[in-house]
């Protein structure tokens, strides 16, 4: 495959890009002249409706982004993953996380819908109190623990619809290893009414796995024997041995597949918190709508494809106006969790330095992403994304319906702010007078509107990032579904763990012990 940034499309965009380079060129002119721009740079796809028109783009710009597109065969790409080929060549595997949320008759898996069917039944179970805890009560608490693709989406999802949950159940998350996480969390809870999800798609993950066996002792600490195991530990994971052999039964555990990434898998059991917190109902819906947009994805032209144009515009970014990273800003505290999912759905998938082809790539690709909820953000970050020197797209994301009906007014507010941030960066504010108080504008942004945070719509907006981060890995010629830069991390860190716990690093390894991780070394001794 040619080089990206030699092939036609792109030198294109480049010789395009220069006007707006220019001292004089003004984003809120471009916006604010042109009537029918929000006709033509919007789009509604079931209750999301994606305002893209406070960009820097014009009707040429577009279709030069377009004509991009096709250069480099997305519609292909949205083929060949909708078929089930192997989009992630590295592994040699396909990415079917849109298979996961197929309506029940036309599901093509018959283990998808079983394990739909064994997640209600061990969530009627558990709510029935028919699956209980040691003592004979009823369980109270569920704690999740797994840590990235095992632990974000599901702790997203429960987060972001607590104000409509429907279960009476109490739903923790720990990933983390270091042990406070796991200590506060236990410390308020009943051995005998709480149940532990081990979920890992690999049950190999040190965090997870340690967890695991600390909670594992905490119970038995308590429980009369050793088969509270069985009854208060569930697992989510393709390895399935390694999940009996820490005393899970085999029908407490449910299956992962190949095809399904880690961090594209909260729509599979590694959603199990998700029904045990909102109910089984909810979670469907979550499913149907991240369907509702997998359809749309699969089927609108690429001029009215929203994940497809998300993902030109951060590649148009990226590109050619050097972006720094790309913010994420959910108007909700409910989505407050948004960010830290969206950090890993694009940075594992897009961190990448070479191409599909294994060759080095000469172009930036993947975006650092950071964000949080807003209005808070504003009194921390927005000062940079306002007068910085760095150009920071932004995507804001705010429900038009309040998710409580107890402060109108204050949701109100929560609107005014979300449209008035977008409407600052893009205009600015001229002071000749006094340089501290110019604010330049020309800072581009998306507007998400969803109609409400609810189940549906949060499926579908969840589905419309995950879809966006495999067409920039299309545009930028990358493999978004494996992760190899994480292993080396991991494996070190079994060697200096060894030397931490005392072990001589001479015997260890020669290659790693570097003056300034040896110091450290000292110092941890010395400290200790
Ligand atoms: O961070 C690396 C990674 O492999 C992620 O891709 C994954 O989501 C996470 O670790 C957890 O993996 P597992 O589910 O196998 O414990």
């Amino acid at each position: 495959m040619a080089i990206l940034t030699e092939t036609k499309a792109w030198q294109s965009l480049q010789a395009h890009s220069s006007r707006f380079q220019r001292p004089d060129f003004k984003l809120a002119d471009l916006v604010g002249t042109q009537s029918g721009r929000f006709a033509e740079f919007s789009l509604q796809v079931d209750n999301l409706l994606l305002d893209f028109s406070k960009n820097v783009l014009t009707a040429e710009t577009f279709d030069l982004l377009l004509q991009l597109a096709e250069q480099q065969r997305v519609p292909a790409a949205i083929t060949a993953m909708y078929a089930g080929d192997t989009i992630n060549g590295s592994e040699q595997r396909s990415a079917l996380h849109i298979a996961l949320r197929e309506p029940p008759r036309s599901a093509r898996f018959t283990e998808v819908a079983e394990t739909l069917q064994h997640i209600d039944d061990l969530v009627t179970a558990v709510l029935a109190g028919d699956h209980c805890g040691y003592s004979g009560e009823a369980l109270t608490d569920i704690v999740n623990l797994g840590v990235g693709g095992s632990d974000l989406g599901p702790a997203l999802v429960v987060s972001a619809l607590h104000h409509v949950r429907e279960t009476r159940l109490n739903v923790h998350f720990v990933s983390n290893i270091d042990p406070l996480h796991l200590q506060s969390t236990l410390s308020g809870l009943n051995p005998a009414t709480t149940l532990f999800i081990v979920a890992s798609k690999s049950f190999t993950t040190l965090e997870t796995l340690h967890n695991a066996n600390t909670a594992r002792n905490w119970l038995l600490a308590r429980a009369p024997d050793e088969d509270a195991v069985a009854r208060h530990f569930l697992a989510v994971t393709s390895n399935q041995q390694a999940a009996i052999a820490f005393g899970i039964k085999p029908n407490h555990i449910l299956p992962m597949w190949d095809w399904v990434g880690g961090r594209f898998s909260l729509w599979s059991a590694i959603g199990l918190p998700i029904a045990f917190a909102q109910g089984m109902g909810k979670f469907r819906e979550l499913l149907s709508g991240a369907h509702a947009m997998d359809e749309h994805f699969q089927n609108a032209p690429l001029k009215k494809n929203m994940p497809v144009i998300l993902a030109l515009l951060s590649v148009w970014y990226r590109g050619f106006f050097a972006s720094h990273s790309s913010v994420v800003i959910p108007y909700s505290q409910a989505l407050k969790l948004l960010p830290a999912f969206l950090q890993q759905l694009s940075m594992e998938s897009l961190g990448k330095s070479v191409t599909s082809a294994d060759e080095t790539v000469r172009y930036h690709t993947g975006e650092p992403v950071w964000g949080a909820a807003g209005t808070d953000v504003q009194h921390s970050c927005f000062q940079m994304l306002h007068q910085g020197t760095n150009f920071i797209p932004v995507d804001f994301i705010v429900a038009a319906r309040a998710s409580t009906d107890n402060d109108t007014e204050a949701h109100q507010h929560l609107l005014a702010n979300c449209l008035s941030q977008s409407l600052a960066l893009m205009q600015g504010s001229v002071d000749n007078s006094n340089p501290c108080r110019n604010v330049p504008g020309n800072r581009p942004s998306n507007t998400l509107l969803l109609r409400e945070l609810n189940a549906y719509n949060l499926g579908s907006l969840l589905a419309l990032y995950e879809h966006k981060t495999y067409v920039q890995s299309v545009l930028w010629n990358i493999n978004a579904f494996d992760q190899w830069g994480v292993q080396l991390g991991k494996t070190l860190s079994h060697e200096l763990f060894a030397i931490i716990q005392g072990a001589n690093a001479a015997t260890i390894s020669t290659t790693m012990m570097d003056d300034s991780t040896a110091n450290l070394l000292d110092f941890l001794e010395n400290w200790k």
